[in-house]
């Protein structure tokens, strides 16, 4: 399968997998090209400011509308809020990576909610899923009418089968389905691993750069988003649809990527992590972590976001007299971290590619005993930190585990014992 995107991030784009399938100079004519039927789809209220205004022109062999009705599925590890069956602890916690299962399992199965906050229902919240896999996605459809999906594997290739199009997405990518687009997921590798996080709120969008200028961080250029591709089946498949935080599951005798053309700004896009331009100190210290913000989803409150989406690459350390790990921490905002690959600077051990962290409000956190005692040694020239790709999803509300998140094996209870090294260095008499 060729694969080609448009550039650029949340542009108008338009695009037809047959020549002269797209209406020119309008969106809904009498009659249309190929006999396809119009739809639109709105991923904003339709009275949005222009800037944030999301919609898309969909010019398809079949309106979304026909489908048998949906039934509620069994509950599964999957969840959506509320997030409020266990009670939520202060502790610091850490998660070894989650096994590739042994039963066949496809991305849909293969989800499991670690943590989340807020309420999709009024569109404000995150959660953050991990998933393992072994198969693709047989016969069966998926759409999220509870939020967008920010898709990061830690490994092995998915190949996403969207409605408007088609997307490889590689560990060291990203990628994002947007609320209510349909997908199916292939494994190209025969097993995947990686981490989602769901937001319920605002669309992610590229943060404003301030002083920082015209240039840097995630280019707008570097966004991908897929060309129209079309499957034209008809057979026994299902519509899975995340609803207000149950699965449900609808039979359909067609397969519901049928959009041969389709125009908007309202579409999946990926991201290759490896083009995100950093921004850090040359003098001393270093900035928050906030200069390493991939995409924002900002609330109504300026500076307060419902989610950012910040990665730790690598990079030059060039701060003089500093102390350059991540330093000691208390936090208003509430942070949930994975690992791509690597290490990350602050822990020297037990943060492994594909475990996670939480540290929630005010829940103290940092580098442990064996990072503080090397970092404070070190002889600071400039070097380049080449260990490993981490990110960060980082929330102004308080991160719920879930019941499986505490009760896993997978769950380190001696995570504070990294930290018990910290002795009392303090000598009065010693400045
Ligand atoms: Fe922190």
């Amino acid at each position: 399968m060729e694969l080609l995107y448009n550039s650029g991030f949340g542009n108008e784009f338009a695009t037809e997998a047959l020549p002269g399938a797209l209406p020119v100079g309008q969106n809904s004519p009498q009659k249309t090209p190929y006999n396809l039927y119009v739809e639109q789809l709105n991923g904003s209220a339709f009275t949005a400011p222009r800037s944030l205004n999301k919609r898309s022109w969909l010019y398809r062999i079949r309106p979304s509308v026909v489908h048998k009705p949906f039934e509620m599925l069994k509950s599964t590890l999957f969840k959506s809020t509320p997030f409020d069956n266990m009670p939520t602890s202060p502790n610091q916690l850490r998660w070894s990576p989650h096994p590739i299962p042994s039963e066949q399992t496809d991305f849909i199965d293969g989800i499991i909610t670690m943590a989340g906050c807020g309420d999709s229902s009024s569109h404000s919240g995150v959660a953050v899923h991990i998933y393992a896999i072994n198969s693709s996605m047989k016969g069966r459809y998926f759409y999220n009418s509870d939020g967008e999906m920010l898709i990061i594997p830690q490994m092995g290739r998915l190949l996403f089968r969207t409605e408007l199009g088609n997307m490889m997405v590689d560990s060291g990518e990203i990628c994002v389905i947007p609320r209510g687009i349909k997908f199916a997921v292939d494994s190209i590798d025969g097993h995947a691993r990686g981490y989602i996080c769901e937001n319920y709120g605002s669309p992610f969008r590229i943060p404003d750069l301030g002083p920082i200028g015209a240039n840097g961080l995630a280019n707008p250029r570097d966004f991908q988003t897929p060309i129209a591709a079309y499957e034209q089946l008809d057979g026994e498949f299902y519509l899975l649809n995340k609803f207000m935080g149950n699965m449900w599951q609808a039979e359909l005798r067609h397969s519901p990527l049928d959009i041969v053309a389709w125009h908007g700004n309202y579409a999946p896009y990926k991201y290759n992590l490896a083009h995100f331009n950093c921004i850090n100190t040359v003098t001393f210290d270093h900035p928050d972590p906030s200069i390493y913000t991939v995409l924002t989803s900002p609330t109504d409150t300026p500076g307060k976001a419902n989610a950012d989406f910040v990665i730790f690459p690598p990079r030059w350390m060039v701060a003089e007299h500093t102390f350059r790990p991540p330093w000691f921490h208390r936090n208003f905002m509430n942070e949930y971290m994975g690992l791509i690959n690597g290490a990350y600077d602050a822990k020297d051990g037990g943060f492994i590619p594909g475990g996670s962290s939480l540290h929630n409000c005010m829940s103290g956190h940092g580098p442990d005993a064996a990072t503080y005692e090397k970092a404070v040694n070190a002889q600071l020239e400039p070097h380049y930190l080449l260990n490993g790709l981490a990110f960060m999803v980082e929330t102004c509300f308080v991160n719920r585990p879930t019941e499986f998140a505490m009760q896993t094996g997978e769950l380190q209870k001696d995570y504070f014992e990294c930290w018990q090294g910290l002795k009392p260095l303090f000598n009065p008499n010693q400045k």
